[in-house]
């Protein structure tokens, strides 16, 4: 009977302590204890804005349409941690013990509320938040482009999401700072935090 090329490889069959699919991405050049950090560090991210926009939200009062994509984007940076802890785990990783821990190595800055905390200046922490978003998720995506198709997968949906978050907020400053209208092609969520492309629950909770 002709060999079957797949049925065995670097992992000996019964060997816990490595995953073939950790293996694959290996033979393919990632780099695998660097991606884990970066992912740490981005689910980090996603974790304290999370947390920030929390705050960032409740000071939009008076201004709820600004609230209401403010809310979208928080709850999608929840999403975003959802969809890309279990990854870390399957990669071998593990979040820190301690949570100051893992805000302390987050890949984006704080979040902080600003002050005074006028519409404007809300409106501008938000954006920076988005952007370092942005190029945090391009660089997992570069990373893992024709080599790792999970963790690739993962990431491009979570940009998918926060390229739109940049466009809201490029939207809502430019008119609520300069009064100048640009247009981010924004459409309503059918539900707050909709997180089109990120969302989970369809893994996990079919
Ligand atoms: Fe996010
Ligand atoms: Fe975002």
């Amino acid at each position: 009977m002709a060999e079957k090329k797949h049925a065995s490889g670097i992992v000996a069959s019964g060997d816990l302590t490595k995953r073939v699919g950790v293996e694959q991405m290996r033979a393919r050049g990632v780099d695998v204890e660097q991606l884990i950090e970066l992912l740490i560090d981005a689910a980090g991210a996603e974790f304290t804005t999370y947390y920030y926009y929390t705050i960032l939200r409740m000071y939009l009062a008076g201004n709820e349409d600004y609230k209401e994509i403010c809310e979208d984007a928080r709850l999608e940076d929840r999403s975003h941690f959802e969809l890309i802890t279990p990854r870390i785990y399957e990669l071998g990783g593990s979040l820190p013990r301690d949570i100051r821990d893992f805000a302390d190595r987050a890949g984006c800055p704080d979040a902080y509320l600003p002050d005074p905390p006028t519409a404007e200046s809300i409106l501008s922490v938000l954006l920076d938040a988005e952007r370092c978003a942005v190029r945090t998720w391009n660089e997992v995506c570069d990373l893992t482009f024709g080599k790792d198709p999970r963790t690739y997968d993962m990431a491009s949906r979570i940009l998918q999401e926060e390229i739109e978050h940049e466009a809201w907020f490029i939207e809502l400053l430019s008119m609520e700072r300069d009064g100048d209208v640009r247009p981010s092609g924004h459409f309503r969520r059918g539900t707050p935090g909709a997180s089109p492309y990120s969302k989970n629950t369809g893994f996990y909770n079919p």
